[in-house]
Protein backbone atom coordinates (compact mmCIF):
# COMPACT_ATOMS: atom_id res chain seq x y z
CA UNK A 1 0.00 0.00 0.00
CA UNK A 2 1.21 3.35 -0.86
CA UNK A 3 2.59 5.55 2.04
CA UNK A 4 0.01 8.40 2.73
CA UNK A 5 1.09 8.69 6.26
CA UNK A 6 4.22 10.29 7.72
CA UNK A 7 6.72 7.73 7.63
CA UNK A 8 8.73 7.45 10.91
CA UNK A 9 11.78 9.39 9.19
CA UNK A 10 9.94 12.34 9.38
CA UNK A 11 8.60 12.17 12.90
CA UNK A 12 12.35 13.36 14.54
CA UNK A 13 12.20 16.64 12.09
CA UNK A 14 9.10 17.37 11.66
CA UNK A 15 7.26 17.85 14.73
CA UNK A 16 3.77 18.81 16.04
CA UNK A 17 3.08 21.84 18.06
CA UNK A 18 2.97 19.82 21.93
CA UNK A 19 6.59 18.67 21.09
CA UNK A 20 8.00 21.69 18.72
CA UNK A 21 7.60 24.58 20.96
CA UNK A 22 8.34 22.90 24.18
CA UNK A 23 11.87 21.22 22.56
CA UNK A 24 12.50 25.46 21.63
CA UNK A 25 11.73 26.50 25.12
CA UNK A 26 14.87 28.45 25.59
CA UNK A 27 14.33 30.94 22.46
CA UNK A 28 11.36 32.83 21.32
CA UNK A 29 10.41 32.05 17.87
CA UNK A 30 8.63 34.24 15.34
CA UNK A 31 6.66 33.21 11.25
CA UNK A 32 10.33 33.44 9.49
CA UNK A 33 11.80 31.51 12.25
CA UNK A 34 9.95 28.42 11.35
CA UNK A 35 8.38 26.30 8.49
CA UNK A 36 4.93 23.92 8.17
CA UNK A 37 5.98 20.50 6.56
CA UNK A 38 3.86 19.19 3.54
CA UNK A 39 1.72 16.43 4.52
CA UNK A 40 -0.37 13.56 2.36
CA UNK A 41 -3.04 15.41 0.80
CA UNK A 42 -6.40 14.70 -0.70
CA UNK A 43 -7.59 18.11 0.12
CA UNK A 44 -7.19 20.67 -3.31
CA UNK A 45 -6.81 24.29 -1.83
CA UNK A 46 -9.82 25.57 -3.63
CA UNK A 47 -12.49 22.65 -1.59
CA UNK A 48 -11.00 24.78 1.71
CA UNK A 49 -13.15 26.09 4.41
CA UNK A 50 -12.19 28.82 6.05
CA UNK A 51 -14.99 29.20 8.67
CA UNK A 52 -14.32 30.20 12.29
CA UNK A 53 -16.32 30.49 15.52
CA UNK A 54 -14.61 33.00 18.05
CA UNK A 55 -17.44 33.14 20.87
CA UNK A 56 -20.78 30.87 20.60
CA UNK A 57 -22.58 34.13 18.56
CA UNK A 58 -19.72 34.95 16.47
CA UNK A 59 -18.52 32.88 13.83
CA UNK A 60 -16.58 34.47 10.57
CA UNK A 61 -16.81 33.07 7.49
CA UNK A 62 -12.85 34.01 6.79
CA UNK A 63 -10.25 33.93 9.50
CA UNK A 64 -9.07 37.73 9.23
CA UNK A 65 -9.96 40.75 11.21
CA UNK A 66 -8.80 44.51 10.91
CA UNK A 67 -7.04 45.91 13.10
CA UNK A 68 -8.92 48.94 15.46
CA UNK A 69 -6.44 51.38 14.50
CA UNK A 70 -7.22 55.24 13.39
CA UNK A 71 -5.31 54.26 10.14
CA UNK A 72 -6.76 51.08 9.39
CA UNK A 73 -10.63 50.38 10.41
CA UNK A 74 -13.53 53.10 10.27
CA UNK A 75 -17.08 52.25 8.41
CA UNK A 76 -15.59 51.84 4.85
CA UNK A 77 -13.08 49.07 6.17
CA UNK A 78 -15.34 47.35 8.15
CA UNK A 79 -17.89 47.10 5.44
CA UNK A 80 -15.29 45.69 3.27
CA UNK A 81 -14.45 43.22 5.84
CA UNK A 82 -17.44 41.78 6.64
CA UNK A 83 -19.09 41.68 3.14
CA UNK A 84 -15.94 39.29 2.55
CA UNK A 85 -16.99 37.32 5.33
CA UNK A 86 -14.38 38.79 7.64
CA UNK A 87 -14.77 41.21 10.36
CA UNK A 88 -13.37 45.15 10.92
CA UNK A 89 -13.14 46.23 14.61
CA UNK A 90 -13.76 50.07 14.46
CA UNK A 91 -11.34 52.36 16.32
CA UNK A 92 -12.00 54.23 19.57
CA UNK A 93 -9.44 57.22 18.72
CA UNK A 94 -12.64 59.31 17.81
CA UNK A 95 -15.28 60.70 19.97
CA UNK A 96 -18.20 58.25 21.37
CA UNK A 97 -21.02 59.43 19.21
CA UNK A 98 -18.64 59.70 15.75
CA UNK A 99 -17.94 55.63 16.58
CA UNK A 100 -22.05 54.89 17.36
CA UNK A 101 -22.03 56.62 14.09
CA UNK A 102 -19.69 54.50 12.07
CA UNK A 103 -21.13 51.42 14.23
CA UNK A 104 -24.96 52.16 12.44
CA UNK A 105 -23.09 52.95 8.52
CA UNK A 106 -22.47 49.49 8.75
CA UNK A 107 -25.13 47.98 10.54
CA UNK A 108 -27.79 49.46 8.13
CA UNK A 109 -25.01 48.77 4.97
CA UNK A 110 -27.14 47.25 1.80
CA UNK A 111 -24.59 45.64 0.00
CA UNK A 112 -24.79 47.49 -3.55
CA UNK A 113 -27.11 50.27 -2.36
CA UNK A 114 -25.71 53.39 -3.09
CA UNK A 115 -26.90 54.50 0.85
CA UNK A 116 -25.81 58.33 0.03
CA UNK A 117 -25.92 58.93 -3.52
CA UNK A 118 -24.53 62.23 -5.31
CA UNK A 119 -27.30 64.76 -5.82
CA UNK A 120 -28.39 67.98 -7.63
CA UNK A 121 -30.48 70.26 -7.02
CA UNK A 122 -32.94 71.69 -9.44
CA UNK A 123 -32.00 74.97 -9.52
CA UNK A 124 -28.42 74.55 -10.41
CA UNK A 125 -26.68 75.22 -14.23
CA UNK A 126 -26.06 71.59 -15.96
CA UNK A 127 -23.05 73.28 -16.53
CA UNK A 128 -22.40 72.84 -12.79
CA UNK A 129 -22.50 69.49 -12.65
CA UNK A 130 -20.42 68.67 -15.71
CA UNK A 131 -17.99 71.13 -13.63
CA UNK A 132 -18.66 68.57 -10.37
CA UNK A 133 -17.87 65.47 -12.49
CA UNK A 134 -14.82 67.14 -13.71
CA UNK A 135 -14.06 68.33 -10.57
CA UNK A 136 -14.23 65.09 -8.33
CA UNK A 137 -13.58 62.72 -11.46
CA UNK A 138 -16.74 60.87 -11.61
CA UNK A 139 -17.42 58.02 -13.88
CA UNK A 140 -21.26 58.76 -13.78
CA UNK A 141 -23.23 61.39 -15.07
CA UNK A 142 -26.61 60.29 -13.86
CA UNK A 143 -27.74 62.35 -10.53
CA UNK A 144 -31.07 62.17 -8.29
CA UNK A 145 -32.47 65.60 -8.01
CA UNK A 146 -33.64 66.37 -4.92
CA UNK A 147 -35.04 69.45 -3.59
CA UNK A 148 -33.96 71.88 -0.41
CA UNK A 149 -35.89 68.83 2.09
CA UNK A 150 -34.29 66.02 0.64
CA UNK A 151 -37.44 64.92 -1.67
CA UNK A 152 -37.00 63.53 -4.84
CA UNK A 153 -37.65 65.90 -7.17
CA UNK A 154 -36.62 63.78 -10.51
CA UNK A 155 -33.38 62.23 -12.43
CA UNK A 156 -31.01 63.98 -14.02
CA UNK A 157 -30.20 61.40 -16.85
CA UNK A 158 -26.38 61.86 -18.66
CA UNK A 159 -28.31 61.93 -21.80
CA UNK A 160 -28.94 65.98 -21.15
CA UNK A 161 -25.75 66.21 -19.21
CA UNK A 162 -23.78 68.01 -22.18
CA UNK A 163 -21.80 70.93 -22.76
CA UNK A 164 -24.59 72.13 -25.61
CA UNK A 165 -27.05 72.40 -22.43
CA UNK A 166 -24.31 74.09 -19.89
CA UNK A 167 -26.79 76.86 -19.87
CA UNK A 168 -30.14 75.19 -18.89
CA UNK A 169 -31.54 74.58 -15.62
CA UNK A 170 -31.35 70.91 -14.09
CA UNK A 171 -35.30 71.60 -13.37
CA UNK A 172 -35.78 71.81 -17.22
CA UNK A 173 -33.77 68.42 -18.59
CA UNK A 174 -35.06 66.22 -15.46
CA UNK A 175 -36.97 63.47 -16.10
CA UNK A 176 -39.75 64.49 -13.68
CA UNK A 177 -40.91 61.98 -10.37
CA UNK A 178 -43.58 60.72 -11.60
CA UNK A 179 -41.89 59.02 -14.83
CA UNK A 180 -38.76 57.83 -12.42
CA UNK A 181 -38.30 54.17 -11.28
CA UNK A 182 -38.40 54.13 -7.09
CA UNK A 183 -38.95 51.56 -4.29
CA UNK A 184 -39.52 52.27 -1.14
CA UNK A 185 -37.53 50.77 1.94
CA UNK A 186 -39.64 48.84 3.18
CA UNK A 187 -40.29 47.11 -0.17
CA UNK A 188 -37.17 46.10 -0.47
CA UNK A 189 -38.04 43.77 2.42
CA UNK A 190 -34.83 40.80 3.45
CA UNK A 191 -33.04 40.30 0.27
CA UNK A 192 -32.57 44.09 -1.44
CA UNK A 193 -30.03 42.76 -3.83
CA UNK A 194 -33.01 40.22 -5.08
CA UNK A 195 -35.31 42.68 -4.96
CA UNK A 196 -33.51 44.67 -7.27
CA UNK A 197 -32.51 42.11 -9.90
CA UNK A 198 -35.67 41.00 -10.35
CA UNK A 199 -36.73 45.04 -10.86
CA UNK A 200 -33.91 44.74 -13.65
CA UNK A 201 -35.11 41.87 -15.19
CA UNK A 202 -38.81 43.48 -15.59
CA UNK A 203 -37.51 46.68 -16.60
CA UNK A 204 -36.13 46.39 -20.14
CA UNK A 205 -33.40 49.22 -20.47
CA UNK A 206 -34.01 50.42 -16.75
CA UNK A 207 -30.34 50.93 -14.97
CA UNK A 208 -31.02 53.16 -12.21
CA UNK A 209 -33.92 52.40 -9.59
CA UNK A 210 -34.39 55.15 -6.53
CA UNK A 211 -35.13 54.31 -2.92
CA UNK A 212 -37.25 56.82 -0.98
CA UNK A 213 -38.85 56.64 2.34
CA UNK A 214 -42.49 57.03 3.32
CA UNK A 215 -42.22 60.50 2.73
CA UNK A 216 -40.49 60.54 -0.51
CA UNK A 217 -37.55 61.28 0.38
CA UNK A 218 -34.35 59.58 -1.51
CA UNK A 219 -32.98 57.03 0.91
CA UNK A 220 -30.65 55.33 -1.65
CA UNK A 221 -29.60 54.22 -5.36
CA UNK A 222 -29.75 50.83 -7.24
CA UNK A 223 -27.64 50.38 -10.19
CA UNK A 224 -27.98 47.29 -12.06
CA UNK A 225 -24.07 47.00 -13.04
CA UNK A 226 -23.26 47.02 -9.16
CA UNK A 227 -26.15 44.28 -9.17
CA UNK A 228 -24.84 42.32 -11.68
CA UNK A 229 -21.65 42.17 -9.95
CA UNK A 230 -23.14 41.06 -6.80
CA UNK A 231 -25.12 38.31 -8.11
CA UNK A 232 -22.06 37.16 -9.66
CA UNK A 233 -20.23 37.49 -5.97
CA UNK A 234 -23.06 35.49 -4.33
CA UNK A 235 -21.88 32.16 -6.61
CA UNK A 236 -18.26 33.30 -4.36
CA UNK A 237 -17.05 30.67 -2.00
CA UNK A 238 -17.32 33.05 1.11
CA UNK A 239 -20.49 34.65 1.76
CA UNK A 240 -20.74 37.88 3.59
CA UNK A 241 -20.29 37.55 7.20
CA UNK A 242 -24.01 38.36 8.88
CA UNK A 243 -25.41 38.49 11.39
CA UNK A 244 -29.61 36.48 12.57
CA UNK A 245 -31.18 39.56 10.61
CA UNK A 246 -29.10 39.47 7.55
CA UNK A 247 -26.79 42.88 8.25
CA UNK A 248 -23.35 42.89 8.06
CA UNK A 249 -21.55 41.93 11.21
CA UNK A 250 -19.46 45.00 12.90
CA UNK A 251 -16.87 45.14 15.90
CA UNK A 252 -16.19 48.37 17.73
CA UNK A 253 -12.97 48.48 20.46
CA UNK A 254 -13.44 50.15 23.72
CA UNK A 255 -11.20 51.33 25.99
CA UNK A 256 -10.36 50.18 29.96
CA UNK A 257 -11.62 54.24 30.81
CA UNK A 258 -10.76 55.84 34.46
CA UNK A 259 -12.10 58.94 35.30
CA UNK A 260 -10.37 61.77 36.87
CA UNK A 261 -9.48 59.85 40.24
CA UNK A 262 -7.52 57.46 38.20
CA UNK A 263 -10.41 54.61 38.83
CA UNK A 264 -11.89 52.88 36.18
CA UNK A 265 -14.82 54.73 34.90
CA UNK A 266 -17.70 51.98 35.00
CA UNK A 267 -20.48 54.28 34.09
CA UNK A 268 -18.92 55.40 31.30
CA UNK A 269 -18.08 52.39 29.94
CA UNK A 270 -21.43 50.95 30.73
CA UNK A 271 -23.24 53.52 28.89
CA UNK A 272 -20.85 53.61 25.76
CA UNK A 273 -20.89 49.60 25.33
CA UNK A 274 -24.83 49.91 25.88
CA UNK A 275 -25.20 52.69 22.94
CA UNK A 276 -23.01 50.04 21.23
CA UNK A 277 -25.14 47.27 21.23
CA UNK A 278 -28.50 49.00 21.00
CA UNK A 279 -26.89 50.05 17.61
CA UNK A 280 -26.27 46.22 17.13
CA UNK A 281 -22.50 45.96 17.26
CA UNK A 282 -21.71 41.94 17.22
CA UNK A 283 -18.54 42.05 19.12
CA UNK A 284 -16.86 44.80 21.67
CA UNK A 285 -12.81 44.46 21.97
CA UNK A 286 -11.14 45.83 25.10
CA UNK A 287 -8.12 46.94 23.41
CA UNK A 288 -5.11 47.80 25.21
CA UNK A 289 -1.42 47.65 25.06
CA UNK A 290 -1.55 45.10 28.50
CA UNK A 291 -4.04 43.15 28.79
CA UNK A 292 -3.26 41.34 31.69
CA UNK A 293 -3.61 44.09 33.80
CA UNK A 294 -6.38 44.76 36.57
CA UNK A 295 -7.86 47.64 34.73
CA UNK A 296 -8.62 45.33 31.73
CA UNK A 297 -9.94 42.31 33.75
CA UNK A 298 -12.18 44.77 35.47
CA UNK A 299 -13.15 46.18 32.34
CA UNK A 300 -14.43 43.00 31.09
CA UNK A 301 -16.11 41.69 34.07
CA UNK A 302 -17.76 44.72 34.04
CA UNK A 303 -19.43 44.34 30.33
CA UNK A 304 -19.53 40.09 30.99
CA UNK A 305 -22.01 41.02 34.02
CA UNK A 306 -24.00 43.82 32.08
CA UNK A 307 -24.25 41.83 29.18
CA UNK A 308 -23.62 38.18 29.28
CA UNK A 309 -24.31 37.57 25.68
CA UNK A 310 -22.14 39.99 24.32
CA UNK A 311 -19.18 38.58 23.04
CA UNK A 312 -15.67 40.34 24.23
CA UNK A 313 -12.45 40.33 22.38
CA UNK A 314 -9.51 41.85 25.45
CA UNK A 315 -5.93 42.07 25.25
CA UNK A 316 -3.29 41.85 24.31
CA UNK A 317 -0.89 39.35 26.19
CA UNK A 318 1.73 36.85 25.34
CA UNK A 319 1.22 34.69 27.81
CA UNK A 320 -0.66 31.56 29.40
CA UNK A 321 -1.75 33.76 32.75
CA UNK A 322 -2.84 36.58 30.57
CA UNK A 323 -5.10 33.88 28.42
CA UNK A 324 -6.43 31.99 32.33
CA UNK A 325 -6.94 35.79 33.62
CA UNK A 326 -8.88 37.45 30.72
CA UNK A 327 -10.66 34.37 30.66
CA UNK A 328 -11.81 33.90 33.83
CA UNK A 329 -12.91 37.97 33.53
CA UNK A 330 -15.14 36.78 30.79
CA UNK A 331 -13.52 37.56 27.64
CA UNK A 332 -14.45 34.72 24.49
CA UNK A 333 -11.34 35.30 22.72
CA UNK A 334 -7.87 36.87 23.42
CA UNK A 335 -5.84 39.25 21.49
CA UNK A 336 -2.04 37.66 21.49
CA UNK A 337 0.56 40.01 20.16
CA UNK A 338 3.06 42.44 21.98
CA UNK A 339 5.66 44.33 19.81
CA UNK A 340 5.19 42.23 16.74
CA UNK A 341 2.96 44.84 14.77
CA UNK A 342 5.18 46.58 11.68
CA UNK A 343 4.41 50.07 13.21
CA UNK A 344 5.05 49.09 17.02
CA UNK A 345 8.23 49.63 19.25
CA UNK A 346 7.25 48.59 22.23
CA UNK A 347 9.92 45.93 22.28
CA UNK A 348 12.62 48.33 21.64
CA UNK A 349 11.12 50.82 23.47
CA UNK A 350 9.68 48.93 26.89
CA UNK A 351 12.04 45.93 26.42
CA UNK A 352 9.19 43.78 26.62
CA UNK A 353 6.97 41.37 24.24
CA UNK A 354 6.80 37.99 22.69
CA UNK A 355 8.21 36.95 19.11
CA UNK A 356 4.80 35.83 17.85
CA UNK A 357 4.52 31.86 17.18
CA UNK A 358 6.49 31.61 20.77
CA UNK A 359 3.77 34.17 22.06
CA UNK A 360 1.17 31.86 20.11
CA UNK A 361 1.99 28.13 21.39
CA UNK A 362 1.90 29.41 24.86
CA UNK A 363 -1.35 31.22 24.67
CA UNK A 364 -2.93 28.50 22.73
CA UNK A 365 -2.45 25.96 25.43
CA UNK A 366 -4.17 28.20 27.92
CA UNK A 367 -6.84 29.27 25.62
CA UNK A 368 -7.60 25.45 24.86
CA UNK A 369 -8.23 24.36 28.37
CA UNK A 370 -10.44 28.18 29.00
CA UNK A 371 -12.49 27.16 25.96
CA UNK A 372 -11.66 30.61 24.40
CA UNK A 373 -9.91 31.62 21.13
CA UNK A 374 -6.86 32.98 20.37
CA UNK A 375 -6.30 36.02 17.66
CA UNK A 376 -2.84 36.26 16.35
CA UNK A 377 -2.94 40.18 16.63
CA UNK A 378 0.64 41.93 14.42
CA UNK A 379 3.76 40.91 12.79
CA UNK A 380 1.66 39.71 9.62
CA UNK A 381 3.32 40.44 6.55
CA UNK A 382 2.42 37.57 3.77
CA UNK A 383 -0.26 35.19 3.48
CA UNK A 384 2.48 32.33 4.83
CA UNK A 385 2.24 33.82 8.04
CA UNK A 386 -1.04 34.03 8.47
CA UNK A 387 -1.00 30.15 7.83
CA UNK A 388 1.47 29.47 10.15
CA UNK A 389 -0.08 31.85 12.74
CA UNK A 390 -3.36 29.36 12.43
CA UNK A 391 -1.86 26.76 12.93
CA UNK A 392 -2.23 27.62 16.55
CA UNK A 393 -4.93 30.60 16.63
CA UNK A 394 -8.59 30.92 15.45
CA UNK A 395 -8.57 34.10 13.27
CA UNK A 396 -5.45 36.85 12.60
CA UNK A 397 -5.65 40.94 12.95
CA UNK A 398 -3.86 42.85 10.46
CA UNK A 399 -3.47 46.36 10.35
CA UNK A 400 -0.46 46.88 7.76
CA UNK A 401 -1.87 44.80 5.76
CA UNK A 402 -5.00 46.55 4.90
CA UNK A 403 -3.32 50.03 5.60
CA UNK A 404 -2.52 50.83 2.12
CA UNK A 405 -6.03 50.06 0.87
CA UNK A 406 -8.68 52.25 -0.60
CA UNK A 407 -11.29 51.61 2.56
CA UNK A 408 -8.74 52.98 5.11
CA UNK A 409 -9.26 55.88 6.23
CA UNK A 410 -7.31 59.15 4.94
CA UNK A 411 -6.15 60.38 1.24
CA UNK A 412 -3.90 58.68 -1.13
CA UNK A 413 -1.05 60.72 -1.75
CA UNK A 414 2.01 61.03 -4.21
CA UNK A 415 5.40 60.71 -3.48
CA UNK A 416 7.86 60.80 -6.12
CA UNK A 417 5.26 59.43 -8.42
CA UNK A 418 4.27 56.49 -5.84
CA UNK A 419 1.24 56.50 -4.82
CA UNK A 420 0.71 55.95 -0.31
CA UNK A 421 -1.04 55.80 2.85
CA UNK A 422 -0.53 57.05 6.08
CA UNK A 423 -0.09 54.36 8.69
CA UNK A 424 0.25 54.83 12.17
CA UNK A 425 0.57 52.74 15.38
CA UNK A 426 -1.95 53.49 18.16
CA UNK A 427 1.00 54.10 20.72
CA UNK A 428 2.61 56.89 18.29
CA UNK A 429 2.53 60.55 19.35
CA UNK A 430 0.05 61.27 16.40
CA UNK A 431 -2.16 58.76 17.74
CA UNK A 432 -1.93 59.51 21.25
CA UNK A 433 -2.35 62.80 20.86
CA UNK A 434 -6.12 62.30 19.05
CA UNK A 435 -6.71 60.36 21.89
CA UNK A 436 -5.43 56.75 22.43
CA UNK A 437 -3.16 57.47 24.81
CA UNK A 438 -5.15 55.45 27.29
CA UNK A 439 -4.14 52.14 25.58
CA UNK A 440 -0.54 52.53 26.25
CA UNK A 441 -1.32 53.45 29.92
CA UNK A 442 0.11 56.56 28.82
CA UNK A 443 -1.55 60.79 30.20
CA UNK A 444 -4.11 61.35 28.26
CA UNK A 445 -3.05 65.33 28.36
CA UNK A 446 -0.79 65.52 25.20
CA UNK A 447 1.18 68.54 26.66
CA UNK A 448 2.57 65.99 29.53
CA UNK A 449 6.20 64.15 28.85
CA UNK A 450 4.69 60.42 26.72
CA UNK A 451 6.98 57.49 25.80
CA UNK A 452 5.46 56.39 21.76
CA UNK A 453 5.40 52.84 21.72
CA UNK A 454 4.51 52.75 17.64
CA UNK A 455 5.74 55.07 14.79
CA UNK A 456 3.89 56.99 12.16
CA UNK A 457 4.66 55.54 8.73
CA UNK A 458 3.52 55.39 5.14
CA UNK A 459 2.19 52.38 3.32
CA UNK A 460 2.19 52.22 -0.50
CA UNK A 461 -1.53 51.86 -2.30
CA UNK A 462 -2.51 48.56 -2.77
CA UNK A 463 -5.58 49.02 -4.34
CA UNK A 464 -9.41 47.48 -2.87
CA UNK A 465 -9.79 45.55 0.04
CA UNK A 466 -11.39 42.91 -2.08
CA UNK A 467 -8.45 42.50 -3.87
CA UNK A 468 -5.76 41.97 -0.95
CA UNK A 469 -8.19 39.65 0.77
CA UNK A 470 -8.31 37.39 -2.07
CA UNK A 471 -4.73 37.57 -2.84
CA UNK A 472 -4.68 35.98 1.63
CA UNK A 473 -7.24 33.40 0.88
CA UNK A 474 -5.42 32.02 -2.00
CA UNK A 475 -2.41 31.56 0.09
CA UNK A 476 -4.66 30.36 2.73
CA UNK A 477 -6.24 27.90 1.00
CA UNK A 478 -2.50 26.69 -0.69
CA UNK A 479 -1.16 25.96 2.67
CA UNK A 480 -3.89 24.29 3.73
CA UNK A 481 -3.80 21.89 0.65
CA UNK A 482 -0.24 21.00 1.28
CA UNK A 483 -1.19 19.92 4.86
CA UNK A 484 -4.19 18.20 3.55
CA UNK A 485 -6.28 20.06 5.85
CA UNK A 486 -9.73 20.54 4.51
CA UNK A 487 -11.02 23.36 7.24
CA UNK A 488 -9.31 25.20 10.06
CA UNK A 489 -9.55 22.16 12.94
CA UNK A 490 -7.64 20.46 10.58
CA UNK A 491 -4.90 22.54 10.02
CA UNK A 492 -4.10 23.41 13.42
CA UNK A 493 -3.97 18.85 14.13
CA UNK A 494 -2.03 18.38 11.12
CA UNK A 495 0.80 21.27 11.52
CA UNK A 496 4.22 19.40 11.56
CA UNK A 497 6.83 22.68 12.42
CA UNK A 498 10.71 23.15 11.74
CA UNK A 499 13.15 25.38 12.40
CA UNK A 500 14.54 27.47 9.32
CA UNK A 501 18.17 28.90 9.24
CA UNK A 502 18.71 32.06 7.78
CA UNK A 503 19.98 30.51 4.94
CA UNK A 504 17.20 28.72 4.52
CA UNK A 505 15.28 32.07 4.90
CA UNK A 506 16.85 33.44 1.97
CA UNK A 507 16.30 30.17 0.20
CA UNK A 508 12.49 30.54 0.25
CA UNK A 509 11.66 33.72 -1.59
CA UNK A 510 13.41 34.69 -4.96
CA UNK A 511 16.45 34.56 -4.87
CA UNK A 512 19.35 35.23 -7.83
CA UNK A 513 17.30 36.49 -10.36
CA UNK A 514 15.79 39.70 -11.96
CA UNK A 515 12.37 40.17 -10.64
CA UNK A 516 10.10 40.51 -13.86
CA UNK A 517 6.67 42.28 -12.34
CA UNK A 518 4.03 40.99 -14.49
CA UNK A 519 0.27 41.36 -13.73
CA UNK A 520 -0.91 43.49 -11.05
P1 LIG B 1 0.58 44.98 11.82
O1 LIG B 1 1.89 44.24 11.84
O2 LIG B 1 -0.53 44.21 11.21
O3 LIG B 1 0.21 45.18 13.37
O4 LIG B 1 0.75 46.33 11.20
C1 LIG B 1 -1.01 45.73 13.79
C2 LIG B 1 -1.15 45.56 15.28
O5 LIG B 1 -0.14 46.28 15.98
C3 LIG B 1 -0.63 46.66 17.28
N1 LIG B 1 -0.35 48.09 17.45
C4 LIG B 1 0.69 48.58 18.11
N2 LIG B 1 1.64 47.99 18.85
N3 LIG B 1 2.63 50.10 19.28
C5 LIG B 1 2.63 48.75 19.45
O6 LIG B 1 3.52 48.22 20.12
C6 LIG B 1 1.70 50.77 18.56
O7 LIG B 1 1.75 51.99 18.43
C7 LIG B 1 0.67 49.97 17.96
N4 LIG B 1 -0.41 50.30 17.22
C8 LIG B 1 -1.02 49.12 16.92
C9 LIG B 1 -2.09 46.33 17.33
O8 LIG B 1 -2.23 45.14 18.08
C10 LIG B 1 -2.43 46.12 15.86
O9 LIG B 1 -3.53 45.26 15.65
Amino acid sequence: MAATRNSGFDDPFYQPADQFFPANNKLALTFDDITLATLYSEILPRDTQLDTQLAENLRLNIPVISSDMDTVTESRMAIAMAANGGLGLIHYNMPERQQLSEVSRVKNHVHGLIQEPIQVAPDQLIGDVLALIEQKKFGFSTFPVVDDKGKLVGLLSGHVVKPRYAKRKVADALTPRAQVHTITQKELGKDPIARADKFFNEHLGIHKLLVVDDKDNLRGLFTMSDIERITQERNAQFKPARDAHFHLICGAAVSATRNAFGELDRERILSHVGALVERGVDVVAVSTAHGHSQGVGDTVRVLRDAFPKLPIIAGNVTGAAGVEYLAECGANAIKVGQGPGSICTTRIVAGVGIPQMTALYVCSRAAAKKKVSILADGGIVKSGDIVKALTLSQAVICGGIFAGCNEAPGDVMEIGGKFYKQYRGMGSFGAMKAGSAARYGQPANPTQKVAAEGIEALKEACGSVDRVLAQLIGGIQSGMGYLGAANLTQLRDRARYIRVSPAGMREAAPHDVVELKTGS
